[in-house]
């Protein structure tokens, strides 16, 4: 698997260094929805992590946010989010990233999360640890939720909200506190660090989740549905936490 990460780092840093000079220089935005919207800085990014991977691993399949699925010859594909955290990109803020994961039908085997402005590396390899910027990182050991700093993200999708407005009550009242920082791939790497304590969101899709996953997972944490039941990218719903929380956590999103 050396060889899949190394390529999937290099991705990432290339697409990071697209991605902070068009931030630079300002991009073109588009509407997919009322609110969903997507940039030129998507789509260059995009076309950079696919051609990285591609030239490497021309059987491998991509399912990519913003060019869809692409099928390959081997069990092995490439899920890719090219600019995770395109509202803030759009607004001139400097939080996002690149996500890149590897699966083996449909198990998450590799994770590549990178800011490109605050240039960190996250990167876990199934049964091998996670690091940032090549030094290994570790959840956090809060054991209560009044101490824990717990963070969140919302659907595009409007109508979706309503049904679950009330976790953010909840957490609001019983956590430490909550934040909205609009980049699932780096709440998930803030849970992998220790600097948030506890990540939820639903209506996500595999290429929001799917490398922050196993990076929280190989930093010692523990990720599941919001029932508590086996995580897969696919079912839409995320509550990630450092274990010790994990319970707490389950206790209020199931209610959902
Ligand atoms: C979005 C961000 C956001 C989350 C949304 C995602 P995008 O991804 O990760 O934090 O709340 O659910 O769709 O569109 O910026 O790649
Ligand atoms: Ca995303
Ligand atoms: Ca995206
Ligand atoms: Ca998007």
């Amino acid at each position: 698997m050396q060889k899949e990460l190394e390529v999937a780092i290099e991705a990432a840093y290339k697409a990071g260094k697209v991605l902070r000079s068009m931030f630079e220089k300002g991009v073109q935005v588009h509407y997919k929805g009322r609110v969903d919207l997507v940039t030129t800085a998507d789509f260059e990014s995009e076309k950079t992590i696919i051609e990285t991977i591609h030239k490497a691993f021309p059987n491998h399949g991509i399912y990519a946010e913003e060019s869809g699925i692409k099928e390959g010859t081997q069990p092995l594909r490439w899920i890719i989010d090219p600019l995770d955290g395109t509202t803030n990109f759009a607004h001139n803020f400097p939080l996002f990233a690149v996500s890149i994961a590897l699966e083996h039908e449909e198990e998450m085997i590799l994770g590549v999360v990178y800011n490109p402005i605050s240039d960190e590396m996250f990167t876990a390899a199934r049964g091998e640890g996670s690091r940032k910027n090549d030094k290994p990182i570790q959840v956090s050991d809060t054991e209560d939720l009044i101490h824990s700093l717990v963070v969140t993200g919302f659907p595009y999708d409007r109508s979706e909200v309503s049904s679950i407005i009330e976790l953010w009550t909840y957490f609001t009242l019983h956590a430490q506190g909550v934040r909205r920082l609009g980049s699932a791939s780096l709440d998930l790497c803030y849970v992998a660090t220790g600097q948030m304590d506890a990540y939820y969101e639903r209506y996500v899709f595999p290429w929001d989740i799917a490398a922050g996953a196993i990076i929280v997972q190989e930093a010692g944490g523990k990720v599941t549905d919001f029932y508590g039941g086996k995580f897969t990218s696919y079912k839409n719903e995320i509550v990630a936490s450092n274990g010790k929380l994990h319970e707490a956590m389950i206790n209020v999103t199931s209610r959902v």
